[in-house]
């Protein structure tokens, strides 16, 4: 096989698909589980298994003082709505890199395998043998990853806290909702099963019935589709969290405005450009990758999610738009949940953890900006203190190597 290096080489020596794909149609032991026929994932899973090769694990020995300011070279990720730099301050620009491997893998046919695996324990030998070793060591075993229970834990304090909502008057008797019904309105290729499902809780976080749009079926426990329909559930809260919250609305929306911003508005000797460069850190290179890798026309999202491309965009798109600019506290008073408390720690943690950093700011600016340090957040929100000049940090030639 290739390491992604001597793919390059391969690519910039005008070697043919053909004889590209040949390689990974081999019989591999490592691309075994993958359909022969289809190249496109037997390609991005070696691409995906030797990715370290094309981009180095960074750490703070190479984060510099910021020394430049202005204008960025952009690529567009969704024509109109989403673009992003490309030249990372610290590692350089990775794009020209990515360019010949995607046109390479786009260039490959793809197909939804429909073989079924022939027992749940050959299907978890399959992972501990080729996607185990690729992931960082976990923390927690999760065996029970399908009870009613766990949708609870998913739904309070996993990773559907962030979309838990209070009901009131339910006709039924429910508290609370984890909605995603809107997702069956998201197309998907021939065959796939769709999206979307609302997952509604007791007072007590008891899981009380699963509602599925495609089919306007109400499921209850101890139905003959109350499995499926929570099985729709957790497909549904995964591929929008991943793919529409985290992709679509930190990413390419979150890190990435923050980034622009930073580095294209604030001099490079600014107080506040000092402050946000460690927090930007590693996210243009970052964000290249993810649409490279993630949110092409032939990235791992449309490889590993259902949708068709362009309801794919849509929902990056959807992500974007979702986000609130506003305080964290702002957010969490407006969801009125505080009657769960602690058995909410979506909102206890974050709070303690905002409390950390707004202590770390304000301390920042007595330093360096002491009357902006007694100012309310909605103040900087309307355009600060015009009065106020801040403090300019000069660029020593000691400050222009690691800050590590
Ligand atoms: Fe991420």
């Amino acid at each position: 096989m290739p390491t992604a290096e001597e793919l390059i080489r391969q690519l910039i020596g005008k070697l043919t698909l053909r004889t590209i794909a040949s390689q990974f149609h081999e019989d591999s032991p490592a691309l075994s589980p993958l359909h022969k026929d289809d190249l496109f994932s037997r390609g991005f899973f070696h691409l995906v298994q030797t990715a370290g090769e094309i981009s180095p694990r960074l750490n703070a020995s190479v984060v510099l003082v910021p020394t430049t300011s202005g204008p960025l070279k952009k690529i567009d990720v969704v024509p109109g709505f989403i673009s992003i730099p490309t030249d990372d301050e610290n590692v350089g620009d990775l794009s020209e890199k990515l360019k010949p491997i995607l046109e390479c893998l786009c260039a490959l046919p793809i197909i939804d395998d429909d073989r079924a695996w022939a027992s749940e324990t050959e299907a978890l030998d399959m992972i501990s043998r080729f996607l185990t070793p690729m992931m960082p060591p976990a923390l927690n075993n999760w065996v029970d990853v399908t009870s009613d229970k766990t949708m609870g834990l998913m739904a309070f304090q996993g990773m559907a806290a962030h979309r838990l909502e209070p009901l009131e008057n339910d006709p039924f008797g429910a508290a609370y909702v984890v909605d995603l019904t809107w997702m069956a309105g998201y197309s998907v290729r021939a065959e796939l099963e769709p999206y979307g499902a609302a997952a509604y809780f007791g007072s007590d976080r008891t899981l009380l019935r699963v509602y599925t749009p495609h089919d306007d079926t109400t499921h209850v426990p101890g139905d003959a589709g109350w499995e499926q329909a929570k099985w729709r559930w957790r497909c549904s809260l995964f591929t929008a969290v991943t793919l529409v919250d985290h992709l679509g609305g930190i990413h390419l929306l979150c890190s990435n405005i923050m980034t622009v911003a930073t580095r294209e508005q604030l001099p490079a000797d600014h107080a506040l450009r000092r402050l946000l460069s460690p927090h930007i850190f590693g996210s243009t290179n970052v964000n290249v990758i993810a649409d490279f890798v993630l949110s092409n026309p032939r990235g791992m999202a449309f490889r590993l999610f259902g949708f068709n491309y362009p309801d794919l965009v849509r929902l990056l798109v959807r992500g974007g738009a979702n986000v609130a600019f506003e305080p964290f506290p702002k957010t969490m008073a407006a969801k009125h949940l505080d009657v769960l408390g602690d058995l909410y720690p979506y909102a206890t943690d974050g709070l303690a953890f905002y409390n950390i950093i707004n202590d770390y700011v304000r301390d920042y600016l007595e330093i360096f900006s002491p009357a902006r340090a007694q100012c309310k957040i909605a103040q900087f929100d309307s355009g600060g203190i015009p009065s106020l000049r801040w403090p300019r940090m000069p660029i020593s030639p000691r400050s222009k190597r690691s800050v590590s």
